[in-house]
């Protein structure tokens, strides 16, 4: 464990762990991730959300077996595009998916799933009425979530932030007696990792990600 780890590293090595080791994670361990997602912002400070922690072994499985089915049709159809589009799925990506393939198999073996749910009846939805796909919602839990996986990073801890479950998300909601006015926002499964875990990153910068003054003018540093 290692607390003091330096922010930017946290956040430049945050990457999705998906082979972990079925040891348990001690208890303050766990209690300083989620304390992490506690000290997230959130819209008018209403803590629209809750994480729920699963450790059950029966209620694990009945989350595997939701995702497992997603996840392969996900991938065969991602995998298609990729061979439609460049007559080939490139290595890099292959391994992707090999990572994708373990974790659907093996997510009901790592020590704690996190499920973080949220209820858009608490939150200020300023983009519901606008012509377009909500975002805002959103923005009430994914620091949440943001922060538990970077207290991950700093605590040694594998983790993944995984949506494919919400394809079947009234089974999941029953599953683990979530009430109907609440919807689910992602499912962590966290645990230590069986290779070396979080470590470089593949992004584009701020020369591609970033504009100046105005949408279209690229940035230039300095
Ligand atoms: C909104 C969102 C949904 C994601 N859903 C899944 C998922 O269902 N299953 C999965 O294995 N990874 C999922 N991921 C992880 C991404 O695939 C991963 O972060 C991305 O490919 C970059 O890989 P890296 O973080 O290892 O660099 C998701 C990530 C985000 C941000």
């Amino acid at each position: 464990m290692s607390e003091s780890i330096d922010l930017f590293e946290a956040m430049s090595t945050l990457r999705a762990v998906r082979r972990l080791r079925p040891d348990p994670i001690p208890d303050d361990v766990l209690e300083r991730v989620l304390q992490a997602a506690c000290w997230a912002p959130t819209g008018g400070n209403t803590q629209p959300w809750k994480v729920i922690v699963i450790t059950d072994p029966d209620t694990k499985a009945g989350l595997q077996a939701v995702y497992q089915p997603e996840w392969e049709s996900y991938s065969a159809a991602s995998k298609k595009r990729y061979a439609a589009k460049t007559g080939e799925v490139p290595a890099t990506t292959l391994r992707i998916f090999d990572a994708g393939d373990y974790l659907a198999e093996h997510l009901h073996e790592a020590p704690a799933i996190l499920m973080f749910c949220a209820n858009p009846e608490m939150m200020a939805i300023t983009d519901a009425g606008l012509d377009r796909v909500s975002l805002i919602g959103g923005a009430s839990v994914y620091p949440a979530v943001q922060n538990a996986m970077l207290a991950c990073v700093a605590e040694g801890l594998g983790c993944t932030l995984t949506t494919l479950h919400c394809f079947r998300e009234p089974e999941v909601k029953a599953l683990l007696g979530v009430p109907d006015s609440w919807a689910t926002a992602a499912m962590i499964p966290i645990g230590y990792p069986v290779g070396g875990g979080h470590g470089p990153i593949t992004r584009k910068g701020p020369g591609i990600m970033a504009a100046s003054e105005t949408f279209d003018q690229p940035w230039v540093n300095g």
